[in-house]
């Protein structure tokens, strides 16, 4: 079978993470790599035996024949690199969020819909085994009908003030409150229909970031369920994990708690630290990639093979960029917020 020829675009951090997965996966050629910085586009392509490399998506687009893309530039720079590989036929893996403006939104599901490709975008939270155990309970009918929620979802904050170079241009809704609202959304199999949302700032930006420190949000669900969620960017950097993770699904007849604040299985110790080290999000196991955070990419891949629906569908995506939008209205003005959908 002639494998998926694959490009990226955004060769930082995380598109390292698509690339290592693409390395390994046996139906996939990765065959080229872009990279504003064209040194970091050289870099990853070097690691991958690659020579195709490009600072500008455009011309890859012109010059190397392929089949997908991964798109893993900032959140904010997700719109343009999407719209033009739909206008190129190509398939697309974007990384979370969408997009980070209703413009950019609506040029993207225009832009997918009228080339037909296929989309998906990486709210990768759902492959969480934990978190897609408790939804198996749910759908098998065993907590009732879902009746509230609750989902911390943080992270440390060396996050925002040595990982990301352009945190204060995006937001911890963003970065994270895209994977708790896709996720609340999956679990009340219901879309939000208002939210209420309070924020603090003044510690990332006393450390020179300007941006929010916390996000509290109510969110309200057309069928009348409801949820709170927690997004921060400032615990410390002393917490035993990247993320500090707390959540809770409350049925009609049953209840679900995680706690996934510390990988708890695993402590090591050694002269110098005393640290938990992955073993869920992207570990590897005998030198194979297991984590989570890999195996949302391995069903993009499956899944354009095999022709299946994917797990995130455009719709999850849209909504999901559409209420962090409301809720930083609502943050904003102080006021709740309806959510406003594509057409209303
Ligand atoms: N699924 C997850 O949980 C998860 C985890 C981390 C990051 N991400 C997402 O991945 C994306 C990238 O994050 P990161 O941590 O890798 O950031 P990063 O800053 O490490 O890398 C982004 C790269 O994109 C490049 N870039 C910027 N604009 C570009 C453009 N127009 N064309 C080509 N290259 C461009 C930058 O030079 C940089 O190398 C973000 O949307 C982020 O939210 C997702």
């Amino acid at each position: 079978m002639s494998k998926t020829k694959v490009a990226l675009i955004g060769a930082g951090v995380w598109g390292e993470v698509h690339a290592k997965l693409y390395r390994e996966h046996p139906g996939v050629e990765l065959v080229a790599v872009c990279d504003q910085n064209i040194e970091r586009a050289r870099k990853l392509a070097d690691t991958m035996g690659l020579s195709a490399v490009f600072s500008d998506h455009r011309e890859m687009l012109d010059a190397v024949d392929f089949d997908a893309v991964s798109i893993v530039t900032p959140d904010f720079a997700h719109g343009q690199a999407t719209v033009d590989c739909a206008n190129a036929g190509k398939d697309i893996l974007v990384e979370k969020p969408l997009a980070t403006t209703r413009e950019d939104v609506e040029a993207i599901v225009e832009a997918v819909q009228r080339n037909g490709v296929r989309i998906m975008v990486d709210l990768h939270n759902r492959w969480s085994p934990p978190f897609a155990v408790a939804h198996d309970c749910l759908m098998r009918g065993e907590l009732g009908d879902p009746v509230s929620a609750y989902f911390r979802l943080n992270d440390i904050r060396w996050v925002a003030t040595d990982m990301l170079p352009w945190a204060a241009k995006s937001s911890i809704l963003w970065f994270l409150g895209s994977h708790s609202v896709d996720t609340l959304r999956w679990f009340m199999q219901d879309e939000v229909e208002s939210v209420y949302a309070v924020c603090s700032k003044g510690v990332l930006a006393s450390m020179g970031v300007d941006a929010v420190d916390v996000y509290q949000t109510i969110l309200k669900f057309r069928r009348g369920g409801i949820a709170t969620m927690e997004n921060s960017w400032i615990t410390p950097n002393t917490h035993p994990c990247i993320n500090d993770i707390k959540f809770n699904i409350t049925g009609t007849r049953g209840m679900i708690n995680l706690d996934l604040s510390n990988n708890q299985m695993i402590e090591r110790f050694t002269e110098d630290r005393n640290d938990r080290p992955d073993v869920l999000v992207q570990h590897f196991v005998h030198g194979k990639a297991k984590g989570f955070a890999y195996e949302s990419i391995r069903h993009f891949i499956d899944n354009l093979v095999t022709g299946e629906e994917f797990l995130v569908s455009l719709e999850d995506a849209v909504n999901t960029s559409l209420v962090i939008l409301a809720i930083l209205e609502s943050a904003e003005t102080g006021q709740p917020v309806k959510v406003r959908y594509l057409g209303e």
